[in-house]
C-alpha cells in the first residue's frame, strides 16, 4: 500500500501564539487516531524550532514551504535545504504555484531545488497543477505532465522513494472552489502514467491532492483509489478542521 500523507501549509500565516495553542491540538487529536495518515506541519521557517519542541513524543514531521536552489552563500534570505535537514525537517515542497507565480519560479528551477533537496536527504514535495484558462482550454493534463517532466529532470528511479507529488488546480487554491472527486482521480490517474513513463515508480509514489480540502470534501477526495492524502492551506490552521481531514484518510 502506498504512504497515506497530510500535510499542513501554513504559508506566511501564524504566530507564536498561534503556534502555541494550534501544536498541542494537533498533536493530541493526530496521536488518537488509529492507522492514522503520516501528518507533516510546514510552518513558516523560524517558527520550525518552536514547532518541533511540541512534537517532541509526536510521530508528525515538520518541513519547510520552500529553499533555495544553491548550497549555500552569499543569497541574503535564502535558506539552503542543507539548513532544513540541520534544523530536523524531513520535508521541503517544491515549486509551490505561489513560488512559480509570484516568485518567478520555473520548471528548471524547480528541478535544481527538487536536487538540492534530495542531495541532503530530506523529501521532495512537488508541486503541479494547471491554472482555470488551462483546464477551460483542454490542456490540464498536459500542463501537469509537461510541470513533471520539467519538476522531476534529475530524479531517478532510486531517488523517487523521497519524492511525493501535490497535485493543486490553481484556481481551487484558497478559493473554497475544490476539483470534484471524479476529476481529481482522473488527473491523479494521469499523473502516475506519466510517473511511469518518466522511468519512475508511479504506482508507488504518494500523490496528494489540494486546493480548498476541507473536513466536508475530503472524505469524497480520499476515497479515491489515486489520492494518497492532502495538502491543506487553509484548513491546517484550525486544529478541529485539521483533524478531522486527517481522520477523513483512516475513514
Ligand atoms: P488551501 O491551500 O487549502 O487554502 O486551498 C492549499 C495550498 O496552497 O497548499
Amino acid at each position: 500500500m502506498r504512504r497515506q500523507i497530510v500535510a499542513a501549509n501554513w504559508k506566511m500565516n501564524g504566530s507564536l501564539e498561534l503556534v502555541q495553542q494550534l501544536v498541542p491540538a494537533v498533536r493530541d487529536g493526530v496521536a488518537e487516531l488509529d492507522n492514522g495518515p503520516e501528518v507533516v506541519i510546514m510552518p513558516p521557517s523560524l517558527f520550525l524550532g518552536e514547532v518541533k519542541a511540541r512534537l517532541a513524543s509526536s510521530s508528525i514531521t515538520v518541513g519547510v514551504q520552500n529553499v533555495a536552489q544553491w548550497q549555500g552563500g552569499a543569497y541574503t534570505g535564502e535558506i539552503a535545504a542543507a539548513m532544513a535537514a540541520d534544523a530536523g525537517c524531513q520535508y521541503v515542497l517544491v515549486g509551490h504555484s505561489e513560488r512559480r507565480e509570484l516568485f518567478g519560479e520555473t520548471d528548471e528551477m524547480v528541478a535544481v531545488k527538487v536536487s538540492r533537496v534530495l542531495e541532503s536527504g530530506l523529501q521532495a514535495m512537488v508541486w503541479v497543477g494547471e491554472t482555470l484558462e488551462e483546464r477551460e482550454s483542454g490542456d490540464a493534463e498536459a500542463v501537469v505532465c509537461r510541470q513533471l517532466e520539467g519538476a522531476l529532470a534529475g530524479v531517478s528511479a532510486g531517488d523517487a522513494v523521497d519524492v511525493v507529488v501535490a497535485y493543486e488546480p490553481v484556481w481551487a487554491i484558497g478559493t473554497g472552489k475544490t476539483a470534484t472527486a471524479e476529476d481529481a482521480q482522473a488527473m491523479h490517474q494521469a499523473i502516475r502514467q506519466k510517473l511511469v513513463e518518466l522511468g519512475l515508480p508511479g504506482n508507488a509514489m504518494p500523490v496528494l491532492y489540494g486546493g480548498s480540502v476541507k473536513p466536508d470534501n475530503a472524505a469524497a477526495l480520499f476515497a479515491k483509489p489515486d489520492i494518497d492524502g492532502g495538502l491543506i492551506g487553509g484548513a491546517s490552521l484550525k486544529a478541529e478542521d485539521f483533524i478531522a481531514i486527517c481522520q477523513a484518510v483512516v475513514s
